[in-house]
């Protein structure tokens, strides 16, 4: 199956780098937000995204041109009739996603692929809602999407083999490195991410190291490009613990259980970049970019 036209929905941090490396990749993009001052804030940070690109020489002009031109906006589903596939990239609830799934099945042709961005929800639940079972998959980006070279494919129960070569061929031609988890909470990336960052917050939470030493100790020892806390920052608080809290939920298992400081974080507003104090702090600046 060739694919030549995606949707997305969603426009937030993950949604427009899912739209900037499709249509990077050359394919017509259709993403759809909620109402227009989301779909502004989204092409806009495809735009930003992409002129960063210009400054550090990965893109010409002409292409970051031709991939502007191959991006359109909408706040309707009625367009991604003409999509091959369609990734959802919203919220993480899952009763908002199966209303998606619910839509997107009675609008995509029946030969259409649908996937979702989730980083810790069934991709079997979603798909059914579906009269497609066998052809919705899990595509999860990490971020900053344009960046991080891993595309983690997730195979529901359902989902066949012949959903799984064409989603491996797809994110392969997005320049992605494909690793293929079945559906099991958290998948392969946060199986093991969440531990160890709940494990970082325990830690601290037990006077072993300041935050700075922690982060110091696992960048410069373990070669890691950002410490436990850093990354938390970055993550953004509320998704890691949403994500920890759907884990322990499905597994009941201690290494799942989130810490007190990482909640009462959350209450406090303190969610990492994107509201300006996490663990660090962050200058105006880079909260807008976030
Ligand atoms: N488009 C294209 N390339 C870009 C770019 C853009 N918009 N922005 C930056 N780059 C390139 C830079 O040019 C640079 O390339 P070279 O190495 O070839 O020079 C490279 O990306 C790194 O950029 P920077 O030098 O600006 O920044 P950095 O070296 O400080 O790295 C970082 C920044 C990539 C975020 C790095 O710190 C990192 O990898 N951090 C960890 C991120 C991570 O773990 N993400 C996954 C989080 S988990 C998740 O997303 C999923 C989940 O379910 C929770």
């Amino acid at each position: 199956m060739a694919m030549k036209k995606v949707g997305v929905v969603g426009c937030g941090l993950m949604g427009s780098g899912i739209v900037e490396v499709c249509a990077r990749a050359g394919y017509k993009v259709t993403v759809r937000e909620v109402d227009d001052t989301q779909l502004q804030r989204g092409l806009q940070r495809v735009q930003d995204s992409l002129s960063t690109a210009l400054g550090r020489q990965k893109i010409t002009l002409e292409e970051m041109d031709a991939t502007l031109e191959r991006i359109n906006g909408t706040t309707q589903f009625a367009p991604f009739a003409e999509c091959d596939l369609v990734i959802e990239a919203a919220i993480e609830k899952m009763a908002v996603k199966k209303e998606i799934f619910a839509t997107l099945d009675q609008v995509v042709p029946a030969t259409g692929i649908l996937a979702s961005n989730t980083s810790s929800l069934s991709i079997t639940e979603m798909a059914s809602v579906t009269r497609r079972p066998k052809q919705v998959v899990g595509m999860h980006f990490f971020n900053p999407v344009p960046v991080m070279p891993l595309l983690e494919l997730v195979q529901g129960l359902l989902t066949s083999s012949e959903t799984m070569d064409v989603a491996t061929q797809f994110g392969k031609s997005l320049h992605k490195t494909i690793v293929v988890a079945k559906d099991n909470p958290g998948f392969i990336v946060n199986l093991l991410l969440i531990p160890y960052i709940l494990d970082a917050i325990r830690a601290l939470e037990n006077g072993v190291a300041t935050k700075e030493d922690i982060d110091a100790a696992i960048q410069l020892g373990l070669s890691h490009p950002m410490g436990p806390f850093a990354l938390l920052d970055f993550v953004g608080l509320d998704t890691a613990l949403f994500v920890a809290d759907a884990m322990y939920q499905e597994f009941r298992d201690i290494r799942y259980a989130a810490p007190p400081l990482l909640r009462r974080m959350v209450v406090a507003g303190l969610l990492g970049r994107k509201s300006g104090r996490g663990f660090y702090e962050y200058p105006r600046k880079e909260q807008s970019q976030k």
